[in-house]
Formats: C-alpha cells, structure tokens, sequence
C-alpha cells in the first residue's frame, strides 16, 4: 500500500528586522507571491472569519462585509480572480479569495454616516490576516483590481466601497515568480520608515 505524504513548501520567512521584540506573527507577517493552490481545511478557513468578527468596532457596528471564495468551488472563485489586474495574477493561485467591503452607515444607529467604517474594516481584515500568518498561511492584500464590474457581478449596493481583495493560502514554489519580482518583493518588505517619522510624541512633528 503506497501512502502520499503531503509536501507543502515552508513558509517563505522574510522576518521584519524590528527594534523591539514583537509577537511572532505581526514579526513573520509579509506578503508574499507564490501560492499554492492546496485547500486551506475549513476550520482554518472558520477561524479567519472568527478573528475578523471579533475585531472591536465603532458602536460594535462590525462594518466590514467580505465576499469569498474557493478555488473548489470554481464559477465564485474565478468570478472574484477575474476583477484582479494583471499584476495581481499571481494571487489566482491562491485557495482563498476575498473582496473586502466597508459599510458605510450604522444601521443600528438611524443609519448616520459611519465615519469610522474605512478603519474598523481595516483592522478586521488586520485581525483575520495575524490570525491566518499565525496558523502558517501567507496573505496578501490587493487595490488593483476592477472597482466598477464587482458592484453588478457580486450584488453589492452601489453606496458601499470597495477596501481592497485578499489572498490567503499556504505557501507555493517560487520559482513560478518572476526572479527579480521575487527578488523585490522580498526587498519592499524590510523597508519601513522610522517610528519617529510616523509616531509624535505630545505634538505633530514637521
Ligand atoms: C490596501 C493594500 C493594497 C495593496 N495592493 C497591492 C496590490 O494591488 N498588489 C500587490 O502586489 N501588493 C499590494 N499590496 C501589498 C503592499 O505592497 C505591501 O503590503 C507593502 O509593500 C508592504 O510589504 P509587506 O506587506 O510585505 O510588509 C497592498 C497592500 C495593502 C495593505
């Protein structure tokens, strides 16, 4: 009796170069470009959306709104791959895809403009993807992709933004990336600008 061993590729570490411990998957978390196409078991798939629900919120409106999809389930899954640009193609690899929307109202609340729905989305999706890096998937997040034809092919109401697409999946052979895209992509990740740049203390510094 023969028995297929799995073999995934490990995780591409690119481990951010900090100035101060950091829990392991903020300090593991990059976005890479070689997904498998190996199903991601659905628990996992349940504990992504978990994290992002319970991400605190403005008024606990929770108005993040995620479309998704899977590579086994072919006619949702290239709907959602087809908005990417060509650019992004790489991510049509990957098992899991996901348009992120952000509800702009507060329906609990007489439906006032909810100012805060861009940054409480953010931070849901932020949540879902330290949860995913924690559980050994890789993700990446995309602005290049259609921004009209998914209101029609998806049903979305035409007041609410589109935020951005994701991609999540486990680890794929780099060697179908580009050399130097890799190369890059690698590279872009290290660089940050100094905290002091972008944290003030007491006062906005020029
Ligand atoms: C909202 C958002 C949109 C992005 N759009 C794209 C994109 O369209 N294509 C892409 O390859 N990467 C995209 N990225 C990835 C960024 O380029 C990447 O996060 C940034 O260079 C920092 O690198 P790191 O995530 O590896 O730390 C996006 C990231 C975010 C958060």
């Amino acid at each position: 009796m023969s028995i297929t061993i799995m073999s995934r590729f490990p995780y591409p570490e690119n481990p951010a170069l900090t100035d101060a411990p950091l829990l392991d998957p903020i300090k593991r978390r990059w976005s890479p470009l070689a997904f498998s196409s190996d199903s991601i078991e659905p628990e996992k798939i349940d504990a992504l959306f978990e994290a992002a629900r319970w991400t605190q919120s403005s008024r606990n409106e929770q108005p993040w709104r995620i479309i998704y999809a899977t590579k086994d389930d072919p006619e949702n899954f290239d709907r959602l791959a087809s908005f990417l640009t060509e650019d992004n193609a790489y991510a049509k690899q990957a098992f899991l895809l996901f348009m992120v929307c952000a509800f702009p109202t507060f329906p609990n609340y007489k439906n006032k403009p909810n100012r805060m729905h861009q940054y409480d989305t953010g931070a849901a999706i932020q949540s879902l993807i330290i949860q995913a890096v924690s559980m050994g998937l890789i993700t990446h997040q995309m602005s290049g992709f259609d921004k009209e034809r998914p209101y029609t092919a998806l049903d979305i109401p035409a007041d609410v933004p589109l935020m951005a697409m994701v991609a999540i999946g486990y680890p794929g052979d780099e060697r179908t990336i580009d050399p130097e895209r890799l190369k890059e992509r690698y590279h872009e990740h290290q660089q940050r600008e100094a905290t002091g740049s972008r944290v003030f203390k007491g006062k906005w510094k020029k």
